[in-house]
């Protein structure tokens, strides 16, 4: 690792492509710019993951531990959490998630009451219209 760097979260921002490609994981900066046609996963998803804190998606993939020993290599640094913006990680779950889930559960809130009344109000008519003929016999 190369020296203890402390970057800013804007300055690992500028090195966002292909060429020049550092990441953010678990408050380290790595450059991954050498890695990127190595890496088995390909460099599309290490590409996405640049400009923000890429730790959970790190995670989330399963990384065995040889591919944890691989990383000191590229580690240069570290990041200041100060400057990284709080808003960031949130945006990035929420702004399409949220947005597809809340028109999913509002979709889904209305099939469901739709699901729970439709019975209850099939039920209803049939008593209606049995009242209605015995009331006509009477
Ligand atoms: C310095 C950072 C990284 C290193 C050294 C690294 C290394 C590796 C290695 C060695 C593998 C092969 C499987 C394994 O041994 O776990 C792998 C697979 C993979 N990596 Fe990474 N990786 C890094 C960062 C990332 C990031 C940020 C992502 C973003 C999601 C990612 C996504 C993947 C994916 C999708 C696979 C393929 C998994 C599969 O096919 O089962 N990697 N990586």
């Amino acid at each position: 690792m190369a020296g203890g760097k402390v970057y800013s979260f804007e300055e690992v921002r500028k090195h966002s492509d292909r060429k020049d490609c550092w990441l953010i994981i678990a408050g380290k900066v790595y450059d991954v710019t050498p890695f990127m046609e190595e890496h088995p996963g390909g460099d599309e998803v290490l590409l996405a993951c640049v400009g923000k804190d890429a730790s959970a998606d790190f995670e989330d993939i399963g990384h065995t531990d040889s591919a944890k020993e691989l990383m000191p290599q590229y580690c240069i640094g570290e990041v200041d959490a100060a400057t990284i913006p709080a808003k960031l990680t949130y945006d990035v779950v929420t702004k399409d998630a949220s947005r597809s889930e809340k028109a999913t559960t509002s979709g889904g809130t209305w099939a469901t009451l739709l699901q729970l009344a439709l019975p209850v109000l099939l039920l209803a008519l049939a008593f209606a219209l049995q009242n209605y003929t015995r009331a006509k016999a009477e």
